[in-house]
Order: C-alpha cells, then structure tokens, then sequence
C-alpha cells in the first residue's frame, strides 16, 4: 500500500502495477497505434504556438511524459526540432522522455539514433546540439529540478491512475462500474490530476507550456471504442466473461482485469483550474484551452474506404492489434498464478473470440479515439 515515506507502495506492488500499465515491447506498441499518432499530430499547431512564449533558458529542456516506445510522438518532436532550429535558435535542447521503468526505452533510443523507424524523424542525429534522455519514474511525482522546464508535452497517458482504488466486479473498466466502484475511481483520478499538476507547475519554468491530450468522456458520453457503434469495453467484458462461464477462467481472473484507467470529464480536468481556491491555482497554473476530439479509427477508416478491397477478416485481423497493444498486459496480468504458456494461450483465445465476432459482422466496430486536448501554462 501507498504511504506516505514510500508514496509508490512497496516494490513489489509497484512493480506488479507496471506490468499492468504497460504497452507490449519492441516496437509493437507504436507499429500499431496509428491513431495515437494522429491524435499526437493534431496538436503540432499548439506546440508551435507554445515555442513563441519560451522562456529564458540557456538550455531548452523539453519533456515527453508517458511517452511509450517513442515511436508515436517521434515526427512531432523532429518538427518541433526543427522549428527551433529555423528560427535561428541554437541553444541546446533536451528532450526527456519519461515513463515507468518497465517501458521500452532501448526502442526509443534505437528510434532516437536513427538504428530504428523513420530515420527523417531521428533529430538526435539529424540536429546538433540535441540530447535525448529517458527517465523510468512515474508522472506522479517531480521529475526534475524546478523551473527548469520550457515545454512539457503529454499524450493519451495521464487517464492511468496511479493505484487501482478496487477492482470492478462486473465489468473491465471503469465506463461500466456501478456507482461505488465509479465514485472511488474518480476520486483517485482526482488526487492524481492534483499531483501530476503540481508536480509539473514545480518543474516548469514561469511562462512556459504544458500541453497535454489525454482520454476523456466528451459531452456526448462518447469515450474511446465508444461513439456510436459497439463498446469496445463491453465486448472485452463479454469475451472475457464467456472465459470464466465456461470454466477457462475463474471469477477471481475475471475481476483481476480491472483497468487502471479513468477517463475523465472536461468537468474533472477543469476542476483545479476553476476552483481558483485550489492549490493548482494557487502555484500558478492556468488552463489556457481545453476541447475535446474525436480521432477517427484508421483501420475502420481504411476498411470503409476499401469498398470491399480489404476483407472483413482482414479488417478483424487489423483492428485487434490496435486494441491488444495496450490491453493485453491487463488481461495477462490477470492470469498471473498461472504459467505463461497456459496464461498466454488464454488471452490469445480472448482476442481471438473478438476477431472472429468482428469478422463475421464488422457493421460498429472501431477503436475512435476520444481526446480532451489541454493548453497548460505556468504563471
Ligand atoms: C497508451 S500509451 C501512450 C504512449 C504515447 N504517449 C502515445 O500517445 O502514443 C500510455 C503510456 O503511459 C505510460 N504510463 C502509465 N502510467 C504512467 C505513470 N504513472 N508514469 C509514467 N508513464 C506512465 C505507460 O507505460 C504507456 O507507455
């Protein structure tokens, strides 16, 4: 348990935690999220507008919080790279990448050096004077020293909630808990937006940016699987439901794979910055923009625009991955007392039921994306 002399719980507990976070290694996790690419993209006109107000600095320090294999957020960096570098600045930049200990930072330094993926988008060789660092702490907390950061960047990571506060009975996520268990969800997330916030207010320098895109529930109820057809929730929870009816897997299994995510309202990320009382407020942050954004499933979208040229297997067979990218470590972590060749034969069986049900009718199925996109300044 979280105490307050060892706020990341004991070792053990923290590192179980991690397991559950975190994405599928080696590259996989950024080869199939196109769309959390898009989503990334989407903000480079809010990144340039932030680079107009730098602050004084004798080093530019820019950081990427919950940054994965850095293979999404790779383009954006190199653009941002390069906008400074047009504008005749030559100052030294860094780029801290930062997430928990079990990510896969060899991809992204292989990434960063140019040894994999879009060598155009490798500005560590591509530019000089460029230093590119990883940090294996969580966002949670200060991560660097105090007024020392020009632009903090984050995407689609901050909806993990630093602990899970129970696990949901009936359903995988908190979208579909009852009352109590959604209530004890949004209050976790609520003590971790206030301490990622402060944590960040205390690393940034006066005047610079945080701009952060993070998973929400927009005000049409929509959330990411969410907007209109199938909720890729639910059919996590029926697939692996069926598991456990038919004897594959216990209720105990079943319950294990809560997800330690909360999506947010625009309600909740504005709460800090309204309450002009609040110690956010207080330290100095100020909302400067927050909407929402829908960004369109790319393997649904490339399935319509097809009109037949791509299979609905091979639709089925294109989605999955997306999906499994960053769920699949709750769904084996759940199966933890087993051994891995009977637990990994378990969870493929899951996501294949899934397919097989998209396959034969992929009519509302899709992985949307639903982002709530923050300007963040320092006062
Ligand atoms: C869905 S991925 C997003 C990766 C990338 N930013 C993107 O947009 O494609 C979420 C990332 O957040 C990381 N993460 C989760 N909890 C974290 C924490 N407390 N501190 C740092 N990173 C965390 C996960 O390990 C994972 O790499």
């Amino acid at each position: 348990m979280a105490t307050k002399e060892n706020p990341a719980g004991s070792p053990l507990e923290s590192l179980n935690m991690q397991a559950v976070l975190s994405m599928r290694s080696s590259g996989y996790y950024s080869q199939r999220t196109a769309g959390a690419k898009h989503a990334i993209d989407s903000t480079i006109s809010l990144l340039r507008d932030a680079l107009t107000s730098l602050p004084e600095s004798g080093v530019l320090r820019f950081a990427d919080f919950g940054a994965a294999d850095g293979g999404t957020s790779a383009a954006l960096w190199a653009e941002i790279v390069a906008t400074v570098r047009s504008q005749g600045d030559t100052r030294p930049i860094e780029v801290l990448y930062t997430d928990l200990p079990s990510n896969d930072f060899s991809t992204l330094f292989k990434t960063m050096q140019g040894m994999e993926g879009n060598l155009s988008d490798a500005y560590q060789v591509n530019y000089g004077n460029v230093f590119v660092h990883g940090c294996g702490t969580g966002f949670h907390r200060q991560l660097m020293a105090s007024d020392s950061l020009c632009l903090g960047f984050s995407a689609t990571a901050m909806h993990y909630v630093s602990e899970k506060p129970c696990e949901i009975e009936g359903h995988v996520h908190m979208v579909g808990a009852n009352q109590v268990e959604r209530d004890m969800f949004a209050q976790r997330a609520a003590d971790d937006w206030e301490k990622i916030l402060l944590a960040r207010c205390a690393e940034l320098k006066k005047g610079s940016r945080f701009i952060v895109l993070n998973f929400g529930i927009d005000d049409q109820g929509q959330y990411l699987g969410n907007t209109g057809g199938h909720s890729m929730f639910d059919k996590f929870t029926e697939h692996w439901r069926m598991l456990q009816k038919t004897g594959t897997i216990t209720e105990k299994e079943f319950k294990r794979a809560t997800f330690s995510q909360h999506y947010r309202t625009v309600e909740e990320f504005r709460a800090p910055f309204d309450d002009t009382q609040s110690l956010v407020s207080q330290a100095g942050l100020r909302l400067k923009s927050i909407r929402t954004q829908l960004t369109r499933c790319p393997y649904e979208h490339a399935y319509r625009d097809a009109n037949g040229a791509i299979s609905r297997k091979e639709f089925a067979a294109s989605l999955i991955p997306t999906m499994r990218s960053w769920s699949e470590t709750v769904f084996s972590s759940a199966l933890v007392d087993r051994e891995q060749q009977e637990a990994q034969a378990i969870v493929d069986q899951f996501y294949q039921c899934y397919e097989d049900e998209i396959a034969a009718a992929p009519d509302g199925h899709a992985m949307d994306y639903i982002h709530a996109i923050m300007e963040i300044e320092k006062t």
